[in-house]
């Protein structure tokens, strides 16, 4: 197959990996930074050209477009699957998951379990939109907050309502959370492919901290996740049309809560961890998705990838 693997980087660990993953599978492979794409659109045919030169007989497309580029990245992506070029993860999909609020609306609409959340606009309706949700803790996070910066926790009423009112002020758009404490500051990160959780990490807050962002000091290691859990985390990386998926969530009394659907996850914390070929993974699954021919773009409700668990994805074989 002829793959062409959009990101900004080609150093960049997950795209080395992706590359190498693709080339020991015989396929012939390459980066195409998405700024560096840009596109014809007229009734009498599309062209796409990179650096000078036409795109063309791509088979397959393997995005990774972080947040800072999720306009022009998706835009470049529609293009390719109006030329008939396969991506396990749509522009549209991509699209849904790097909006918190749609993707929570969208998850929740399929039953599938998250913190409960609120958000609402008029300063007038905040004393409701608390009581909505019900007494504190509350965790506030921004919406374009990552990495654990912006997600903060509220212990009193007067509390939820300052920092409330502090982020009206500056026009940030947030929401606000039931805090789960049974958490105790752990959070999940199950790799979806296809119809398969292949790695997870937990992730463990620092002493003092209900935060498990590693850049905010968490630690990870591989974990075994329940198969109530990987469902879940399948369920929602196909609410949002996602074949390949970082999916985050919190352990709480009630079964698992989804945090989180990343439609560009990385490869090294979860492969460091795991000790599994993530990539591998994703490119068997591309492959197979390919061969089946079947609809062009993700539809990734069907059982293709059969490998379960990591088993036969091991980077160290186990002894
Ligand atoms: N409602 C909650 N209850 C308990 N802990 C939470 C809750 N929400 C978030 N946390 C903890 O805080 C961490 C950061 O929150 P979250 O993942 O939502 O934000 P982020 O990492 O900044 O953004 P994103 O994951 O969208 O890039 C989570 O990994 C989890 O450990
Ligand atoms: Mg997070």
């Amino acid at each position: 197959m002829k793959i062409a693997i959009l990101s900004r980087n080609s150093k960049l660990y997950s795209t080395r990996r992706l590359v190498e993953a693709a080339r020991e599978r015989g396929h012939s492979v390459r980066v195409l930074d998405p700024l560096r794409c840009y596109m014809r659109i007229a009734s009498d045919g599309f062209s796409m050209h990179y650096k000078g030169r036409q795109i063309t007989d791509y088979d397959a497309v393997i995005p990774r477009v972080g947040a800072s580029i999720t306009r022009y990245g998706s835009v470049v992506l529609r293009q390719f699957e109006l030329m008939g070029t396969y991506t396990p993860n749509s522009s549209e999909a991509i699209l849904k998951a790097r909006d918190k609020l749609r993707c929570h609306q969208l998850l929740a609409a399929e039953g599938i379990g998250m913190p409960i959340t609120v958000f609402g606009d008029n300063p007038d309706d905040t004393q409701d939109l608390l009581a909505m949700l019900g007494p504190p803790p509350h965790v506030i996070k921004l919406n374009e907050g990552t990495q654990g910066a912006g997600v903060m926790l509220t212990e009193k009423p007067s509390a939820s309502r300052g920092v409330i009112e502090a982020l009206r002020g500056l026009y940030a758009n947030f929401l606000v959370q039931e805090f789960v404490a049974e958490a105790k500051g752990a959070d999940l990160r199950c790799f979806v492919v296809g119809n398969s959780v292949v790695a997870a990490m937990k992730r463990q807050a620092p002493k003092g901290d209900f935060r498990s962002n590693l850049h905010r000091g968490g630690s990870a290691k591989g974990v075994r996740v329940s198969a109530t859990e990987q469902d879940v985390a399948i369920r929602a990386a196909h609410a949002l049309g996602l074949g390949v998926a970082g999916v985050d969530l919190i352990r709480s009394k009630r079964g698992p809560l989804i945090l989180e659907v990343n439609a560009s996850p990385g490869l090294e914390g979860i492969e460091a961890a795991s000790e599994v070929d993530v990539a591998g993974a994703v490119l068997d699954y591309v492959g197979a998705r390919f061969k089946r021919g079947g609809p062009r773009h993700a539809s990734p409700g069907r059982p293709l990838h059969e490998k379960t668990a990591g088993e036969s994805y091991l980077l160290k074989s186990a002894s």
